[in-house]
C-alpha cells in the first residue's frame, strides 16, 4: 500500500525527510498497516473504531496524543506521499527531583512504532526514532505558542517506550532499557487452590473509586520521591504520574475491547484490602492479543499496587490483604478468558509481602525483548536516571 509509487526513495539519512503528522487518510492506512500486528483481538473495522475512539478518552484526548509519520518534505499533506515509518505519543505528567526537591513536568509515552514491511531495514525507523526524541524534547511543553505550533521553550522531562524487540535498537536511539520483569499468577482454576475463596475484608473496585485512591497514591508518590530526593539530593528520581486520567485511558481503552470482544465490560477495576490510612490496593486492566477463542496473548495487567502506610502496617496485615486482591485478580483473569496476571516489576517491600503471603504458584519472569520499559531522559546532565514506579500503568 502506498509504496508502489515510491520505488526509488532517498537514504534514511538524507535531508528530505520530515517528521510530521498524518492527514486522517493516512492514519487510516497507517492502522490498517497494522492491524495484523496489533489488532487480532479485533476486526479491523473495530480496530479502526478503537484507535479513533483512543483519541477521544482521558490523558489522548483534546491532543493528548499525536500520531507522527516520517516522509517526504517535498510532497504537501493531501498529496500521496509515502509513509516510511509511524508512531505516536501522548502526553503525560511526571514527577522528577533536582537539586534535593520534587518538581513537576510533562513527559511523553512513545507507542505503535511501526515501517511498513516494505519499507523495513531501510533506517526509516531508526530515523523517525532519531527525529522523534529530539522533537519530544519541547514537544507540548508550554501549550501552544502564537503560531499555533505546541512547541515550548522548556523541555519536556523525558519519554518512555516499551520495545517489543529487544533492549538494543532503542537504546541505541537514546532510550535506556530499565528493569523489565514481572510476578505472573496462574488465573483462578489453574492452581492448586482453585476452591479457596478467602477474599472477605477486600472490597472490589470500581470506577466510582478510582478518583479518591489515585489522588491519595499521587501524594504517597510524590512524599516518596521527597524522601528520596532529601537522602541524595544529586541523584535523579523520576516518576510518571498514576493520576486518574492516567488509569482511565487504560480502563476506558479495556472497556473498548472487552465490549467488542464479549459484549460486556466488567465491573471489577481492582481490589482494596485494610482500613483508611492503612490500605493496600490494586488496580488492574485486561489486555488483548488475543480474543474470545484464546487465552493466548491475553493478561490481566496490574497497573499499580499502593501500600498506603507500608512502614506502620504490620507486614501480615499487608501481605493477607495482598493474598485476598491477587485471588481476586485471578478469578477476574479466569472468567474474563487471560493467559495470566502480571505485576510489574514490584519493590523491595511488595516482595516481601508476596512472600510472606502464602500466594503459591506465581513466578517471577525477566522479560528480555517484549515490553522493555525505556526512558529518554531531557534534563539536565547526563548522569543516570532512577525511574520509580515502573509498573504497567505507565505503558501506552
Ligand atoms: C521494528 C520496526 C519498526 C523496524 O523498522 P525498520 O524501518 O525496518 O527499522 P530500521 O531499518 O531503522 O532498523 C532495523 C533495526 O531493527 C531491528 N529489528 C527489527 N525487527 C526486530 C525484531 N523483531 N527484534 C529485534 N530487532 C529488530 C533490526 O535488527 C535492525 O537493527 P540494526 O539497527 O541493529 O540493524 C519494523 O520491523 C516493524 O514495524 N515491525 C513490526 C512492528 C513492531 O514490532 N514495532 C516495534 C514495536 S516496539
Amino acid at each position: 500500500m502506498g509504496s508502489n509509487n515510491f520505488d526509488s526513495l532517498p537514504d534514511a539519512s538524507s535531508p528530505s525527510f520530515i517528521l510530521t503528522n498524518p492527514t486522517p487518510e493516512e492514519l487510516t492506512k497507517v492502522f490498517t498497516l497494522s492491524h495484523p500486528k496489533w489488532g487480532n483481538a479485533l476486526s479491523l473495522k473495530d480496530y479502526l473504531a478503537r484507535e479513533r475512539y483512543l483519541t477521544t478518552v482521558p490523558l489522548s484526548k483534546d491532543g493528548g496524543i499525536t500520531h507522527w509519520i516520517l516522509t517526504l518534505s517535498s510532497i504537501s499533506p493531501g498529496e500521496e506521499r509515502p509513509i516510511l515509518s509511524s508512531c505516536e505519543s501522548i502526553r503525560k505528567r511526571a514527577f522528577y527531583t533536582e537539586n534535593g526537591k520534587v518538581k513537576e513536568g510533562v513527559a511523553h509515552g512513545i507507542a505503535s512504532v511501526f515501517t511498513d514491511p516494505t519499507y523495513r531495514g531501510k533506517g526509516y525507523a531508526s530515523r523517525m526514532m532519531r527525529e522523534l526524541g529530539k522533537r519530544l524534547e519541547r514537544w507540548q511543553v508550554l501549550g501552544k505558542d502564537d503560531q499555533g505550533r505546541e512547541e515550548g521553550k522548556e523541555r519536556s522531562v523525558a519519554s518512555v517506550l516499551y520495545s517489543d524487540i529487544g533492549k538494543s535498537f532503542y537504546a541505541k536511539h537514546g532510550w535506556r532499557a530499565y528493569e523489565s520483569g514481572h510476578v505472573s499468577f496462574k488465573p483462578l482454576g489453574q492452581t492448586s487452590q482453585n476452591g479457596e475463596k478467602k477474599t472477605q475484608g477486600v472490597k472490589e473496585i470500581g470506577y466510582h473509586e478510582l478518583a479518591e485512591l489515585c489522588a491519595v497514591d499521587e501524594r504517597l508518590l510524590k512524599k516518596q520521591l521527597e524522601g528520596l530526593a532529601a537522602q541524595d539530593g544529586k541523584r535523579r528520581y523520576v516518576a510518571l504520574v498514576p493520576e486518574l486520567d492516567q488509569l482511565l485511558w487504560h480502563m476506558m481503552r479495556e472497556d473498548f475491547m472487552t465490549k467488542h470482544i464479549f459484549g460486556k465490560t466488567p465491573a471489577v477495576k481492582g481490589a482494596v484490602a485494610g482500613e483508611v490510612g492503612k490500605r493496600v490496593w490494586a488496580l488492574w486492566m485486561r489486555g488483548y492479543y488475543g480474543g474470545k477463542e484464546t487465552t493466548e496473548g491475553n493478561t490481566l495487567h496490574i497497573l499499580r499496587v499502593v501500600m498506603e502506610d507500608e512502614e506502620n502496617t504490620l507486614e501480615k496485615e499487608l501481605a493477607e490483604g495482598l493474598k485476598a486482591i491477587v485471588r481476586i485478580a485471578q478469578r477476574e483473569a479466569a472468567e474474563w478468558r487471560s493467559e495470566d496476571v502480571q505485576m510489574w516489576n514490584p519493590g523491595q517491600k511488595l516482595k516481601k509481602v508476596l512472600e510472606l503471603s502464602g500466594i503459591e504458584e506465581y513466578a517471577f519472569v525477566e522479560r528480555d525483548k517484549e515490553s522493555i520499559a525505556s526512558l529518554m531522559w531531557y534534563g539536565e546532565g547526563e548522569e543516570e536516571v532512577d525511574w520509580v514506579a515502573n509498573e504497567k500503568y505507565a505503558w501506552c
